[in-house]
């Protein structure tokens, strides 16, 4: 049985494959380059859910069961933002700094200044989409809630993570291992979630090629 992940990101479509070898060795994980599916999909959802489902509808009309993920980092005292915006915010907010992490995390700072350390709470958060070939879909999600530091702290992972701050570790998600990361984050938490709803399906109605 395959699976096509809307995306051409090796890293991701590795992690999900060994991932899903665990729990659903007869799944085979193909990349969208796999599929001859060469045009861009355009984010257009105003959530993580609809940004998802967008790719998973785009990797199923491969025939096969499509999937698509969309997350970021959601934070209280901006209403939410950067939201689906995660990855180009610096851009959106000052028309400079496309698809810049450290663009993201100066707006990201200048935008807290003044704002203490008890109102700085946030999300990561990581939705997954899964479209079947007969049009059904679910969606899962995984979170994980810290606190925006004011200064950067580490030198791992990406995005957001020097200033994120996770209290059970003391530490921000750029200061641990992957393996650290992996076993509390939004993502890990999400592709668990979907690999356990995948399988529950799967055993519902074995429709699928
Ligand atoms: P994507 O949907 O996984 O490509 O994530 C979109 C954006 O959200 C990234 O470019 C980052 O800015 C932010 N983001 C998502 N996950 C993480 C994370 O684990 N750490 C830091 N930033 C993240």
């Amino acid at each position: 049985m395959k699976l096509v992940l809307a995306s051409r990101n090796p890293k991701k479509i590795g992690e999900l494959r060994t991932l899903l070898a665990e729990t659903l060795p007869e799944i085979t994980v193909l990349s969208l380059d796999d599929v001859g599916l060469t045009g861009e999909i355009e984010e257009t959802g105003e959530t993580f859910e609809e940004n998802a489902l967008i790719k998973a509808r785009a990797a199923a009309t491969s025939g096969y069961i499509g999937v698509g993920d969309d997350s970021g980092l959601t934070v209280d005292a901006l209403g939410g933002e950067p939201g689906v915006y995660s990855a180009r915010y610096a851009q959106i907010k000052t028309g400079v700094g496309a698809h810049d992490d450290g663009a993201n995390n100066r707006v990201l700072l200048s935008l807290l200044e003044n704002v203490p350390i008890e109102r700085r709470g946030a999300s990561f958060v990581s939705t997954i989409a899964c479209v079947f070939p007969n049009g059904k879909f679910f969606t899962v999600r995984g979170e994980v809630k810290g606190t925006i530091l004011t200064e950067y702290h580490g030198s791992g992972g990406f995005g957001y993570d020097p200033l994120f701050y996770y209290e059970p570790y003391g530490k921000t998600l750029a200061e641990v291992t992957p393996e650290e990361k992996n076993a509390v984050s939004h993502r890990g938490k999400a592709i668990r979630a979907f690999a356990r709803r995948l399988k529950a399906e799967l055993g519902k109605e074995p429709e699928t090629k």
